[in-house]
């Protein structure tokens, strides 16, 4: 009953960030005045031409955007993402976010056994969980380096019937390097172990493709590639992603879908995504500054004990410093959500505990709104520590 009781009083209590709801509830405040650093979004979209597309659809006389069924085929935007990514359009894959394809793959597979990284994304094993599959861990925690070890990576790969590997990580925010997504890929290709590359946040970073086994996905027929147009163009409201496999795995896992998955405004929002010009090298820039200006800001802070962390995303070890309660992630969580900042108590990732919180890199205002009251947090904390210390005293006299 404990149990069950502690599972609802907890901001995460649908499995993700991102949830201003469920924040409201708790923390007694409105969803939108909340702060969000729990989701990784890129703030700067959606891009301007997306809006612009997506209020011509809805506003379009004669055949309106909302009053049609979408493409069951996602034609143009086939067409417009094979020729971004560059695949032949029987590569292409197209969900209703990420997680949808994250799920259809699963069902597809039907697998006994799943692999997922310690710690990873946890889609990937709730989804092996409603097949009733069998979870194996591959340690990738702090002991490790957040990086498996190859010859317990290679093991993992041919126990398993479907492996995940988050490239870069989530909540670790790291990538793998590319040789040892290659082994991972051919070792599955020797093995029929279906070996799915999560790529969600790869867009974030300005080489991203040449991180990637993109170009050379014929060479792996047993592998898939994900990513998400939901983070860097700030659509997960609308819900858009893909996947890039060899033609029969993708009509496999297409035939798993329900029909039109992804609406007709998504559809149109991916097109006009995947030609803006400038939003692209605009993201970069501010990540290069705002995650340099968070990572200057959080290193001064008593309460931090190391922070990584190479996109979107920042993953933070927390000291267990005096005064503050176990676990200090729920505690930090709690100590922000009063103040109307979101954040991510990272201690239900697998292998992760209540020291690791994560956050999302955003605006430069909010960034330091964030920092500013990670230090107030502080010094409540000092004063707190030195009322009690003098009580103490006062004790002993
Ligand atoms: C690693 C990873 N993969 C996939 C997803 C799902 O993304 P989408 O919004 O495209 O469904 C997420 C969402 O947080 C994620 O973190």
């Amino acid at each position: 009953m404990k149990g069950k009781q502690e599972a609802i009083d907890i901001v995460e209590r649908y499995g993700h960030g991102g949830d201003p709801w469920t924040a409201g509830e708790l923390f007694q405040r409105e969803a939108r005045d909340f702060i969000d650093f729990s989701a990784n979004i890129n703030p700067l979209g959606p891009p301007t031409e997306v809006l612009r597309v997506l209020q011509e659809a809805v506003t379009e006389v004669g055949v309106p955007g909302l009053a049609r069924y979408p493409d069951p085929a996602n034609r143009a935007l086939k067409k417009a993402l094979a020729e971004s990514v560059n695949v032949s359009e029987s590569f292409l894959l197209i969900g209703n976010g990420a997680a949808e394809l994250i799920d259809g793959v699963t069902r597809y597979v039907q697998p006994r056994k799943v692999g997922v990284t310690a710690p990873a994304f946890l889609e990937y094993e709730r989804c092996a969980c409603k097949e009733k599959a069998e979870v194996i861990y591959l340690p990738a925690g702090e002991k490790e380096g957040f990086l498996p070890e190859e010859a317990a990576l290679i093991e993992w790969i041919h126990a398993v019937d479907l492996a995940w590997l988050g490239h870069p990580n989530n909540p670790t925010g790291l990538l793998m390097p590319l040789s040892f997504l290659e082994i991972a890929a051919k070792e599955a290709a020797k093995s029929g172990t279906i070996l799915v590359v999560d790529e969600a946040f790869l867009d974030f970073i300005p080489d991203g493709e040449r991180r990637s086994l993109l170009p050379r996905i014929k060479e792996f027929p047993t592998t898939i590639l994900l990513r998400s147009m939901t983070k860097f163009y700030a659509l997960p409201g609308l819900r858009l992603g893909f996947g890039v496999a060899e033609p029969g795995l993708v009509e496999g896992i297409s035939a798993m879908q329900v029909p039109w998955s992804v609406n007709g405004l998504a559809q149109r929002a991916g097109e006009a995504a995947l030609v803006t010009s400038d939003f692209a090298n605009a993201t970069w820039k501010w990540l290069q500054e705002e995650r340099s200006f968070l990572l200057e800001g959080l290193k001064g802070l008593l309460l931090i004990e190391w922070v990584i962390g190479a996109v979107n995303y920042l993953l933070i070890k927390l000291k267990d410093s005096p005064g503050i309660q176990s676990p200090p992630s729920r505690w930090l969580q709690q100590r922000l959500g009063e103040r109307g900042i979101l954040i991510r108590d990272a201690s239900g990732y697998p292998g992760l505990d209540g020291s690791y919180i994560r956050i999302a890199v955003r605006s430069r205002e909010e960034n330091a709104y964030l920092l500013t009251q990670l230090q107030a947090i502080e010094e409540e904390l000092q004063k707190g520590l030195e009322g009690v210390d003098r009580c103490k005293e006062g004790g002993g006299t």
